[in-house]
């Protein structure tokens, strides 16, 4: 089975290609390297010993985007790519919207094209915007807060009309709550562009010393301590909820979302905590103003993936800040400097396509 996954160099593209690799899929990965970096996709490389072919391609550009169709069977689609800083959305939402939805327009014409009619998308929990009540399930009402968030709903709306004007659609709507983590080899993780919004990122950078402390946004939530509760996801499980969904738009067609979390909330400072005590490096940080946007307590109601997928998250929150920590402290600069060693295969290999 040929896959095509779009964003396939980023943090969850780049782990989601490991697993479909390593379950035997042949893949054709297309990024345009905004918000990632040539290295991560040698490193899948490294990690699973298997070559695939990718493009250098901003999806905004159809002919570039067809020429990936014309020069290459596809079976299905794992829809990664996008923008996706919540912040840079409400500053510049223009970009959000040209961006996150033309691109998912000309890639559903193009499958249209070519009868290509399974897809996987990647979606997100912000489109339940601040829920009324926790756990969430996946008939919660919709509600996106910011442009970011809104590009994701606009996006699943699109795609439940595409499925209504042809019933041969089989669509996955993955919405992912917090995902953290990285592979276990330490040698493909969450490599932010800038200073990092996410709160993982920015405790590993100040473990690391790159960061003088932590802000903890806001203390006086309704909550155990008192600190935002989130639903953090391993995004190695978070990957191989990807290759479930997968399947289940080759056995059925239609338009299905699945919440995929763990089920459990974290504070900020319980994470914080867990993170301390796994690591033994202590995180300095100091209570600031809550965050505008931010929901006080957000986490999943996953029991309809493990019903209809069969999939759920099995790795903990130590598990998860090991495995943070160990790429941090693997890649202080992250993919920055590409490190020549035994198994980096060369562009030949990496099937680069001009
Ligand atoms: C988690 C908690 C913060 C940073 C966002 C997007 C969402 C999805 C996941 C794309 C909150 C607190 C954070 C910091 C802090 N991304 N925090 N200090 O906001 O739940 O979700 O990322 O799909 O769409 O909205 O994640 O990691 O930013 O915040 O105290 O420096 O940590 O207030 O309680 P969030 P986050």
């Amino acid at each position: 089975m040929f896959i095509l996954v779009t964003g396939g160099a980023g943090f969850i593209g780049s782990h989601t290609c490991v697993e479909l690799l390593n379950a035997g899929y042949e893949l054709i990965v297309i990024d345009n390297f905004l918000n990632s970096k040539p290295e991560s996709l040698h490193r899948v490389q490294e990690l699973t010993g298997k070559s695939f072919k990718f493009y250098q391609v901003d999806m905004l550009e159809e002919v570039q985007m067809e020429r990936v169709f014309l020069e290459n069977r596809i079976d299905a689609v794992i829809h990664f790519a996008g923008l996706k800083a919540v912040g840079e959305s409400v500053s510049n939402p223009l970009l959000y919207y040209k961006n996150n939805l033309m691109s998912t327009f000309i890639l559903c014409q193009l499958m249209q094209k070519y009868n290509i009619k399974h897809l996987v998308f990647s979606s997100s929990a912000t489109v339940y915007g601040l829920p009324e009540s926790v756990p969430i399930s996946e008939d919660f009402h919709l509600k996106a807060l910011n442009p970011y968030g809104r590009t994701k709903l606009i996006i699943e709306q699109v795609l439940q009309d595409l499925y209504s004007s042809d019933p041969e659609w089989s669509i996955s709507l993955l919405r992912y709550f917090n995902p953290i983590g990285a592979h276990e080899s330490g040698l493909i993780g969450e490599d932010p562009q800038n200073i990092p919004n996410n709160l993982m990122p920015y405790i590993t950078q100040v473990a690391a010393g790159k960061l003088h402390e932590l802000e903890v946004f806001g203390s006086c939530y309704p909550t155990v301590d008192g600190t935002g509760v989130r639903d953090y996801i391993h995004v190695v499980d978070l990957a191989i909820g990807h290759l479930m969904a997968l399947e289940k738009t080759f056995k059925s067609s239609g338009v299905h979302a699945y919440n995929l979390g763990t089920g459990q909330g974290y504070s900020v400072l319980e994470l914080v905590s867990a993170f301390e005590s796994v690591t033994g490096v202590r995180i300095p940080y100091r209570i600031t103003n809550p965050r505008s946007g931010d929901a006080a307590i957000c986490y999943a109601d996953s029991t309809k993936a493990w019903k209809e997928l069969g999939w759920k998250a099995k790795k903990g929150i130590e598990e998860m800040c090991a495995d943070s920590w160990r790429w941090q402290y693997n890649n202080p600069d992250g993919y920055i400097n590409k490190v020549k060693g035994p198994h980096i295969t060369n562009e030949e290999e990496f099937l680069v396509q001009k």
